[in-house]
């Protein structure tokens, strides 16, 4: 079924250089369709024929600049162990998938935005699992699904995805969005997901969305304060080994010795300090323009006015394929040494000390150790933080907030041979991909439940649909976790108010406060 839609997108669009520092918005300026981020008012937007691919269900897909090629879907942007013939710099790409009934829906359909992963510097809308043509049936909306680009410069990614936003308002009325502003859901994984969170706390982006959904965000390792970025920054100067201006020096630079560096600057980072974790030492930072409100204490959010419905979901076992990556099952257990180490490196040695006193992680000389690592670390990274939110925003009177726990997954391809993952019961990070997608090898009744409760959320702001049970939004004392895919509650554990978060601090507090 690929019976090609003559119909032609006459869009430029904006350059990404996702790792050389130049300034985006100066380019994006001399584009006619970019300019909203200028200080001109934009051009009315002209679409002309836009070519689409009919994928799954009669759904059109259409790639925002693959005007030659309708079957292409984006490359990659560069980035480590993908061929660079699959890659371009010129990598702001949006897929846009629209169901057949979009037209001729009254008032137009709402849209859901999508943001892949990959620790901010890889990953890719083209990755698998995200086809979005059985999510856009399921919920009747418009999707797509936007790469995030990688920069030392302050915040390009995020302008990346403003000016996709904004260029996604001009555009949706022709496809069947809903009218003026569109209504519009942004959701996203893991780094996808604190891109999100960055535009929650960026004023200027408000007006650009309605509710968020958040997949597996690290809220623990919160924003890059401005020194630590300018460590960085600096760092990366270094790494170049440019002589005047870097920035010049790295645009000259060929692909493949940008990359090496890049690799570099991600394996010395953690030297750098504490505030650069192994896992994702590049992050957003807040400035001048972006991330006002860091949700990470009382004076860090918007007044309630202006916060929006956000749903937090994690899976049970977040930290396993880090943990089980690091120390794999060819090597067997973990020695009470390789533990400590581990623990002592990543939250130093008060708070190991601190959470080995605790009565959440005890354990014995028949206990594999690993189990009890990832178990304190999917806490810490991830399911702790994403409670602590959830409260928060109730203590402040957001319009609604929502936790879930994902207890049943669809092992995802990058996690096929981490064999702890594949046990039965397990949830690996990245797991609940598919399961929203629909595009597993198998079909599970989760995916039905799930995208009953998206297409709900994006209509109404609240995830319940008929037929399910009650999603209960989260109070300042009790998150009501919500079982995703089993019927027990989901158990407190060290995520109570007063272990993780105040106790033992998250790192963005230890960091940042
Ligand atoms: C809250 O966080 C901000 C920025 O992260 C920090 O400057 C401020 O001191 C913190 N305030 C409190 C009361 O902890
Ligand atoms: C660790 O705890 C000790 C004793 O409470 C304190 O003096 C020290 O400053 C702490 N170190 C760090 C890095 O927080
Ligand atoms: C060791 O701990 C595990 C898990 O907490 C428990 O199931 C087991 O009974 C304990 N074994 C002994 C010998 O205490
Ligand atoms: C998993 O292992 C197989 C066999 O060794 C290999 O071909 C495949 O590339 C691996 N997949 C991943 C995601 O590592």
């Amino acid at each position: 079924m690929r019976s090609v839609a003559y119909l032609f997108l006459t869009l430029s669009v904006a350059v990404a250089s996702p790792i050389t520092s130049l300034s985006i918005s100066s380019i994006l300026c001399h584009i006619p369709i970019l300019e909203a981020l200028c200080p001109r008012a934009p051009p009315p937007v002209s679409i002309v024929n836009p070519i689409g691919l009919r994928t799954a269900h009669g759904v059109t897909r259409y790639v925002v600049k693959n005007q030659l090629n309708p079957a292409a879907l984006p490359p990659l942007c560069p980035q480590p162990n993908v061929d660079l013939s699959q890659v371009s710099e010129d990598c702001l790409d949006l897929v846009l998938y629209v169901p057949p009934t979009a037209k001729s829906t009254p008032g137009g359909l709402p849209t859901l935005m999508w943001i892949h992963g990959g620790s901010f510097f890889a990953g890719g809308a083209s990755n698998p699992g995200l086809d979005g043509s059985n999510l856009a049936i399921a919920t009747n909306s418009l999707g797509l699904l936007p790469p995030s680009s990688n920069s030392m410069n302050d915040n390009l990614a995020l302008q990346d995805i403003m000016t996709a936003l904004t260029f996604l308002h001009n555009v949706l009325p022709y496809f069947g969005g809903t009218p003026g502003t569109p209504r519009l859901t942004m959701s996203g994984q893991s780094s996808g997901a604190s891109m999100i969170r960055a535009l929650l706390g960026t004023p200027a982006a408000w007006p650009l969305f309605n509710n968020v959904w958040f997949h597996s965000d690290t809220i623990d390792y919160g924003f890059l304060t401005s020194g630590a970025l300018t460590t960085l920054q600096n760092a990366w100067v270094e790494e170049l080994g440019c002589t005047g201006s870097a920035s010049n020096c790295a645009r000259n630079m060929d692909l493949e010795a940008l990359i090496t560096h890049q690799d570099n600057l991600l394996s010395a980072a953690p030297n750098l300090g504490p505030e650069y974790y192994f896992a994702s030492p590049i992050r957003p930072s807040p400035s001048r323009d972006f991330i006002l409100y860091t949700f990470t204490n009382s004076s860090t959010f918007p007044p309630a006015s202006d916060m929006k419905p956000v749903v937090l979901t994690n899976v049970k076992d977040e930290a396993m394929p880090s943990v089980y990556t690091i120390f794999p099952d060819s090597n067997g257990p973990i020695s009470l040494d390789m533990f400590e180490g581990f623990l002592i490196e990543n939250i130093g040695q008060n708070r190991s000390n601190q959470v080995l006193d605790a009565p959440f992680y005890q354990f014995n000389s028949s206990v594999d150790l690993r189990t009890v690592l990832q178990t304190l670390s999917t806490d810490e990274v991830w399911r702790c933080p994403a409670w602590t939110l959830a409260r928060n925003l109730a203590t402040r009177r957001s319009p609604g907030q929502y936790t879930g726990l994902f207890t049943v997954g669809i092992t995802y391809p990058p996690n096929v041979n981490i064999t702890e993952c594949i046990q039965p019961g397990s949830v690996c990070h990245q797991d609940d991909i598919e399961v929203l997608f629909g595009t597993g090898p198998t079909q599970i009744p989760l995916t039905q439940e799930l995208q009953a409760r998206y297409s709900s959320y994006i209509r109404t702001s609240i995830p319940n649909a008929l037929g399910y049970p009650e999603w209960q939004l989260a109070t300042s004392t009790d998150v009501k976790t919500l079982n995703l895919g089993g019927q027990p509650p989901i158990p407190t554990g060290a995520c109570t108010p007063t272990f993780w978060g105040d106790e033992i601090l998250f790192d963005y507090q230890v960091n940042h406060e």
